[in-house]
């Protein structure tokens, strides 16, 4: 190896480590970035965001061009799941975006250190195959994150898989039980459910995305049930038997009670994810861990030990690629004396089904825990010229705004194309916006963002189009 003294070590290139290593060099930094996998860009490139993306859109258009286009007074017959076809889609997809990634470390001269490494000292790493590597300003630990297991239900990725599985079924299963009613759980049975399977969804708690605002869960329960999904709430698994001809769940009751069995094909474990640590060396270098496993650090990203930092996956917030990307700048910055800075409480989240689910800030729930009076406005799609236009009505955007100042503190959407809406809140939310401001704003016409512009206006009881 030519090199084995840099500024700035970056374990792991996903979207947290390899922005930050971008940010670094481009501040004057000499990068290098571990990665054990054969391709760059971490879970998000090649088994998260972007191939689960590829898969979304593509069964989107088969479902359309199966079911969708009738209304439009579109005839199609014969319409054909080329299924070999829809994954190769998918590759090429992750293909680019991680070769898109190399390119971009050759642009900025980071060397890509191929192979697992392993903290040794304060400003060392072995790197398997490569060797000692000094880390003359920092090392950055951003290792991301695993599936969590489920005890008792072994992963196979054939009959019982991980999101990783689900992204290359060979074959469409004829009944796919999904564990688990968060994210993964919801975009990933959309896909198979698209595509023919019968989709069931078994889900510990009372309610599919609990995390997020509660009109939001009730809204998209009712919507994807529509759309054949079928929800077992309140219910745990408590065993799998694997058969020659798939897999038999017994599922109870989350509170306990009598167990039923389930059958399935294909069972899909998507209960969440944990910190990525192993094989790491955290433990020799005396690096301080939470009681949930992620990385322990301060408001500057510094673990207890002087010189190493933790972004992304690996630490506390959001599992979600764009806060590991905000960390990763933020990070090279403060390390080149800047003032990085993250809002951990304006990171939008997103779910990409069809309909969309966007949010930014807080929820009803939570402001109501915190004791914060506040007004909502909301508006449906269904009021909205452009989305009658193109046929889809499902959804609407709800603003809470504090009843006192009338400062924005969260919005919820459902709907089309409202992964791209949510970025004007967030601005505005950085910039403090009260609803008011919103509702003042000229939006063009017709376009989908006016229901944001009339939610806005709602939330003083004046919204002019319902
Ligand atoms: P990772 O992307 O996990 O990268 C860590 C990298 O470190 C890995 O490549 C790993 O091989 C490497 N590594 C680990 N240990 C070592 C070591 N010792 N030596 C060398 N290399 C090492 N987020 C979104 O925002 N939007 C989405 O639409 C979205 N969709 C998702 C869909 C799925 C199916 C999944 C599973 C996740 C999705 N996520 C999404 C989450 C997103 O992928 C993560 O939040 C993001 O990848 C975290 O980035 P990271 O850099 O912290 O870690
Ligand atoms: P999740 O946290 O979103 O959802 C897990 C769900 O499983 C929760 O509803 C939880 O109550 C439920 N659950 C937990 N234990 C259970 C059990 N024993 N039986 C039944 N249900 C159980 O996690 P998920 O979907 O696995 O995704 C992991 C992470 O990946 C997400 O938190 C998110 O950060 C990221 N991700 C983000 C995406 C996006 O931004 N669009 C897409 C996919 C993943």
């Amino acid at each position: 190896m030519a090199e084995s003294t840099f500024d700035v070590v970056v374990v792991g290139g996903g979207p947290g480590g390899y922005v930050c290593a971008i940010r670094a060099a481009q501040l004057g930094f000499k990068v290098a970035c571990v990665e054990k996998r054969s391709a760059l860009g971490g879970t998000c490139l090649n088994v998260g965001c972007i191939p689960s993306k590829a898969l979304l859109a593509a069964s989107e258009k088969y479902e359309e061009a199966k079911h969708g286009l009738a209304k439009f007074g579109i005839k199609v017959d014969g319409v054909e799941l080329d299924l070999p076809g829809m994954l190769s889609h998918k590759d090429k997809v992750v293909k680019e975006n991680t070769g898109g990634i190399e390119f971009l470390f050759k642009k900025n001269k980071i060397a890509w250190l191929k192979g697992a490494g392993r903290i040794t000292a304060p400003n060392t790493v072995e790197v398997e195959g490569v060797g000692t590597i000094t880390a003359s300003k920092a090392i950055v630990i951003a290792t991301g994150s695993e599936v969590t297991p489920l005890p008792g239900i072994e992963i196979d990725e054939q009959k019982i898989v991980s999101s990783t599985g689900a992204l290359e079924l060979p074959e469409v299963p004829k009944r796919l039980v999904v564990i688990g009613g968060g994210v993964i759980g919801l975009e990933l049975g959309s896909v198979w459910g698209r595509l023919g399977a019968e989709v069931t969804v078994v889900e510990f708690l009372d309610r599919i995305l609990p995390t997020m605002d509660g009109e939001v869960s009730k809204q998209m329960q009712r919507i994807l049930g529509k759309q054949g999904m079928t929800f077992k709430l309140g219910s745990k698994v408590t065993g799998a038997k694997v058969t020659n001809t798939g897999v038999t769940l017994s599922v109870e009751p989350a509170a306990g009670g009598t167990a039923e069995e389930i059958k399935a094909d294909v069972v899909l474990v998507a209960i969440g994810r944990r910190a990525f640590t192993n094989g790491l060396g955290l433990d020799a270098v005396g690096v301080e861990m939470d009681n949930r496993g992620r990385v322990k650090i301060g408001k500057h990203f510094e673990t207890n030990v002087p010189g190493i930092y933790a972004i992304g996956d690996v630490v506390e917030g959001p599992m979600l690629a764009h806060k590991a990307e905000e960390e990763g700048v933020a990070l090279a910055e403060l390390l080149a004396g800047q003032a990085g800075h993250v809002n951990h409480d304006l990171v939008p989240g997103v779910v990409y089904t069809w309909p969309e689910v966007a949010a930014v800030g807080k929820t009803e729930e939570e402001l109501k825990a915190a004791g914060t009076a506040y007004k909502a406005g909301k508006f449906p799609f269904t009021a909205n010229g452009r989305a009658r236009a193109s046929g889809t009505t499902d959804g609407f955007v709800k603003i809470l705004a504090d009843a006192r100042t009338d400062k924005v503190l969260g919005v919820h959407m459902v709907g089309p194309n409202v992964s791209e809406m949510v970025a004007e809140l967030a601005v505005a939310m950085e910039f403090s916006a009260s609803a008011e401001d919103i509702a003042r704003t000229c939006h063009a016409h017709p376009t989908l963002s006016e229901v944001t512009k009339e939610a806005a206006l709602a939330v003083d009881g004046r919204a002019l189009h319902i």
